[in-house]
């Protein structure tokens, strides 16, 4: 018999890192299709900094996942049993399909993905999920102009990496702020960045000013914290803040201190929005179609950090994106 090893949440996580003991793996029978559903054989589970958030029952955007449930994740795969005629065996897709080795669709919010494009991991990473949010983040918030400066928090990741090229590509300057010189060489050399900061080196705002000597007219933001607060300090009038992520604060133990420089949103009449990539889940198609011509034309590169260990490395894998431990959109590989 073909057996399912599942991940399923069954605590609330404690504040800090997640830890074990809020999961149960479990080996279970993999389910059987009925009528019209078929089965996904999942290769590859994307980590998602969100995904800290999904397991708290704090008032958000999408419901929490339920204790007992699978937890919920992005994953790609090949369907390998199917009583649905729109999706075959052997079709690759990705969506919403959790923690596991096997899933049981009947076909909603699973897309089929095209391995001749690109490797199936990179569906869950710049072409998938991350992709789109760097898309309409960057485009419809942060609105860019040609000859504008464009800041990038954690540049040298999956929705990071994207905005900066993007940028690039609208004619921006574009700076990145990376942990450490690889990170940084990597966002510039192979990424096209005008230049990286790295926040670990000590004194960002002077390095920052020396990047972006022109002020910063767009600030891509996934961190928060001291970083925000440096950054706002060098926005240029009539500046816009897509607020995507505030990572710094997702494991925080004690509450955070509010930004210090808000003064600077008033005087310099910024423009702080946040965003949630599902409001554009309409124009999917859209961001699908610029970003996969960019990655065909060889504008848009994009770097995957594959771990294995496979179902049962969940929780452990998860955390290094709260520890600046991956480099590239962070896959487990089941
Ligand atoms: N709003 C949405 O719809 C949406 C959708 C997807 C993602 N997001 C957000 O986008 C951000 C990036 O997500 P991703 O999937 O692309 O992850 P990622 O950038 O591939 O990985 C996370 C990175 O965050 C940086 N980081 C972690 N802790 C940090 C800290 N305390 N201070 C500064 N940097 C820190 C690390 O990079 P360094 O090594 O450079 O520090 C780490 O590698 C997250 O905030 C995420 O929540 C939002």
């Amino acid at each position: 018999m073909l057996t399912n090893r599942v991940c399923k949440l069954i605590k609330r996580p404690s504040p800090g890192l997640v830890t074990r003991d809020i999961f149960e793996f479990s080996d279970e029978p993999a389910p059987e299709p009925g009528p019209n559903q078929f089965r996904i054989k999942i290769e590859y589970i994307s980590l998602d900094p969100a995904m800290r958030g999904w397991m708290t029952d704090a008032k958000s955007y999408v419901e929490p996942v339920e204790l007992g449930a699978v937890m919920r994740a992005y994953a790609a795969g090949h369907i390998d049993a199917s009583n649905n005629p729109d999706f075959k065996v052997g079709d690759a897709v990705q969506g919403v399909i959790g923690v596991q080795q096997y899933a049981l669709s009947s076909g909603k919010g699973i897309v089929k993905v095209d391995t001749k494009q690109a490797p199936l991991e990179r569906w869950v990473g710049g072409l998938g999920m991350p992709g789109w949010t760097a898309y309409f983040g960057l485009l419809d918030v942060g609105k860019p102009l040609p000859g504008e400066t464009v800041v990038v928090s954690a540049a040298s990741g999956a929705v990071g990496s994207v905005v900066g090229q993007i940028a690039k590509l609208k004619g921006c300057r574009t700076v990145g702020i990376a942990g450490g010189p690889e990170k940084c060489r990597y966002v510039v050399e192979e990424l096209g960045f005008d230049a990286c900061v790295d926040y670990k080196a000590g004194d960002l705002d002077a390095a920052l000013r020396a990047a972006a000597p022109k002020g910063i007219d767009v600030y891509f933001e996934s961190v928060g914290g001291e970083i925000l607060d440096t950054v706002l300090l060098q926005m240029n009038l009539f500046g816009r803040i897509p607020v995507c992520g505030l990572i710094s604060a997702y494991n925080a133990t004690t509450v955070p201190d509010g930004p210090k420089n808000l003064r600077v949103v008033l005087t310099q009449r910024l423009t702080m929005r946040g965003l949630i990539v599902f409001d554009w889940a309409d124009r999917v198609p859209e961001a699908n179609r610029e970003l996969g011509a960019w990655h065909k034309a060889g504008k848009l590169r994009m770097r995957e950090d594959i771990r294995s260990g496979g179902i049962d490395a969940y929780p452990e894998v998860l955390n290094l994106l709260y520890t600046s431990g991956n480099f590239g959109k962070l896959v487990l590989k089941v």
